[in-house]
């Protein structure tokens, strides 16, 4: 299997990114039985574990010219001149880097994940929070491992990009242990469903539904733990405290609606990056998606209670207000849904292939011939 190392466009990477830490790992010695609902998420946690070997069917096989079978018309820059000069062969790679750049970001942020739900395990005051922390852990751990090997059919992988890297700094650097839930739980992961849901949803290729269809399944429960507990926290900070998060939350906000833009990917296939990047801001698709992009975050935040006149204004302003009343729980069901019925497929694959070894133990040719 190739390290990702090696499939990365870009050279001159540190293999290693270290963010310094300063907080404090808390001990629970009272082992209370712990918060029903919160017990109940971790024994899901603990029943809903699943291993990529063994449910993804791994044998099916990408389109290098369009690992996911996206439509064209969903790239950013399918309507311009660049795009129309382009050969075939051209347009089939631009599209192979696209398509890894944005599952090389789920990767990343899968592994961001991992590292500050260990910062939880560690900081959070309450034992029953440490335990369901521990299974989010193991999580995420599985999640890098179905990126990856994924990727590793796609042929080319990027690096976390900046704008990501930034707020992931700005999770781990923060001392108080509420600030790594809302910038991980809340804005990282809520976008992150957004994203998996729209991949899940518009590619053709089964592989690339399968791996998001099963990591959407755990990631709503992940995000369930941060309005858990979050919505038991934030009542009993000052109002004062209670704004700083609120910024926070909206800057972040800003920021990642505003600077994720796949610029590396211009810039490795020799395009016009600010001209791409303009191209892609405006194209319809893409402010649609943007916008979309807040679907799960917003009900989440209001749920939690910070929910002052200043962010309802920003989120009005963002024109993702209307978010605040989607159905969350329609939402988690429809994922759960979604992969099942990838469980389903699976298994009508598997016992087709035991008929047909059967029947080829029995005729010498398979049932299909
Ligand atoms: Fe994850
Ligand atoms: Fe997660």
């Amino acid at each position: 299997m190739p390290s990702l190392r090696d499939l990365y466009p870009i050279p001159d990477i540190d293999p290693v990114w270290t963010v310094p830490q300063d907080f404090d790992a808390a001990f629970d010695w009272n082992y209370d039985d712990g918060r029903r609902q919160m017990m109940h998420l971790y024994q899901k946690g603990k029943d809903m574990q699943w291993d990529a070997i063994s449910r993804i069917d791994w044998e099916e096989e990408l389109d290098p010219d369009n690992p996911m079978g996206l439509n064209d018309q969903l790239s950013g820059i399918y309507y311009t001149p660049i795009w129309a000069k382009m050969s075939a062969k051209e347009q089939g790679w631009a599209r192979r880097n696209f398509q890894a750049w944005t599952i090389s970001q789920f990767m990343q942020g899968e592994q961001a994940a991992l590292i500050c739900a260990a910062k939880i395990v560690q900081q959070v005051p309450d034992l029953d929070a440490k335990f369901y922390a521990s299974t989010q852990v193991m999580d995420e751990a599985r999640h890098v491992e179905a990126y990856k090997k994924l990727l590793e059919k796609f042929g080319v992988a990027y690096p976390m990009t900046k704008p990501l890297q930034t707020l992931v700094d700005q999770a781990l650097r923060d001392s108080r242990w509420d600030m790594t839930y809302l910038a991980m739980q809340v804005v990282i992961e809520g976008l992150a469903l957004a994203a998996f849901s729209n991949i899940r949803d518009v590619a053709t290729n089964r592989l690339a539904q399968q791996v998001n269809a099963y990591v959407m399944q755990d990631e709503s429960r992940h995000v369930a733990f941060g309005r858990l507990t979050l919505r038991d926290y934030y009542p009993q900070l000052t109002q004062k405290e209670r704004d700083e998060r609120e910024e926070f939350l909206v800057e972040a906000c800003y920021h990642m609606r505003d600077r994720f833009e796949a610029r590396e990917t211009y810039e490795i296939l020799g395009l016009p990056v600010e001209e791409c990047v303009k191209a892609q801001n405006d194209s319809g698709y893409m402010k649609m998606f943007r916008t979309m992009l807040f679907q799960r975050i917003v009900p989440i935040v209001r749920d939690i209670g910070l929910w002052s006149d200043k962010i309802q204004a920003a989120y009005a302003e963002m024109g993702v207000l209307n978010f605040a009343e989607t159905d969350y729980e329609q939402l988690v069901k429809t994922d759960n849904v979604r992969a099942e019925e990838m469980d389903e497929i699976n298994k009508e694959k598997r016992r087709a292939y035991v008929a047909d070894v059967a029947a080829l133990g029995a005729r010498g040719t398979m049932a299909a011939e």
